[in-house]
């Protein structure tokens, strides 16, 4: 494995786009973004609804090829790679954190976690394996739950197995694409606070959000609107899951005593 290059960004943009054609119907998603993101950082791309954040983040994700511009990861070229070399760099490089969980419903949370490292390390023995997946679960807070199935946990204990499923394979990035979008606001902010921990530890994570609420959780907050990058701001006063969490269970505490 190469080492990661730590003086340069982990992701460079140049003036990078993405055209879908459906039929006759051209359909410009990403018209033009140039942007840098550093290693430590932790990113919210918000934006209305069509803006084209999915579509970037899928450019950024390695999972679609751009039609123009560059973009290096990690300081590779992702422009010129097939499919399969595509594939490997998105296994080695990266981790994936949906909305929608996307685990296997009828599989543990050990073998949800497992399962990544069965293509990208097929030689490393069953054991050696199984131990990272359950020191990734640990991370996560789900020691306890390494037999439970998907449909036996909460919306947040899913969403933690698909965090520790990212972290296995030790990504230099995680992308996440509205991770909290199907919690309520108190495991959301468990959430962001898993992902607090997790960029303090040295993990660059970039995430889709439409709710300010939760972008302001992140380091840096990179606005798109039709395709284009509006505005990108860097916060020194960001929000503390831990103390949000603490003034949430002060206010029920009150709120039992009355
Ligand atoms: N696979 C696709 N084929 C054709 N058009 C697409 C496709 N994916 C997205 N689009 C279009 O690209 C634009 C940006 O979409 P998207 O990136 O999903 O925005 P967002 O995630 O911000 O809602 C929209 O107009 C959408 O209809
Ligand atoms: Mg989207």
């Amino acid at each position: 494995m190469s080492t990661p290059n730590t003086s340069q960004p982990v992701i460079q943009l140049r003036e990078l786009t993405k055209t879908y054609q459906t039929g006759e119907v051209k359909v410009k998603a990403v018209r033009g973004v140039t942007l840098n993101i550093e290693r430590g950082e932790f990113v919210a791309i918000m934006g209305a609804s069509g803006s084209g954040k999915s579509t970037l983040m899928n450019t950024l994700g390695c999972l679609d090829q751009p039609t123009g511009g560059d973009y290096l990861l990690d300081g590779v070229a992702v422009a010129g790679l097939n499919r399969k070399e595509l594939a490997k760099l998105r296994n080695k490089k990266l981790g994936f954190v949906f909305q929608g969980f996307n685990l296997l419903s009828r599989t543990t949370a050990l073998e949800n976690v497992e399962l990544p490292m069965f293509y990208t390390h097929p030689l490393v023995s069953l054991r050696e394996r199984r131990e990272r997946a359950v020191a990734a679960l640990q991370r996560v807070n789900l020691g306890d739950r390494l037999a439970h199935h998907p449909s036996q946990l909460s919306g947040g204990q899913q969403q933690r197995i698909a965090i520790a499923r990212a972290l296995v394979n030790r990504p230099e990035l995680v992308l996440a694409d509205e991770p909290t979008g199907n919690l309520d606001t108190r495991t959301s902010i468990e959430i962001m606070g898993l992902f607090q921990e997790l960029n303090n530890a040295g993990i660059t994570l970039v995430m889709v959000t439409h709710e300010l609420d939760i972008a302001a959780y992140c380091k840096r907050i990179v606005v798109m609107r039709d395709g284009l990058v509006i505005s990108d701001t860097r916060y020194k006063n960001r929000r503390s899951a831990v103390a949000e969490i603490a003034l949430l269970d002060q206010a029920e505490q009150k709120a039992q005593l009355a």
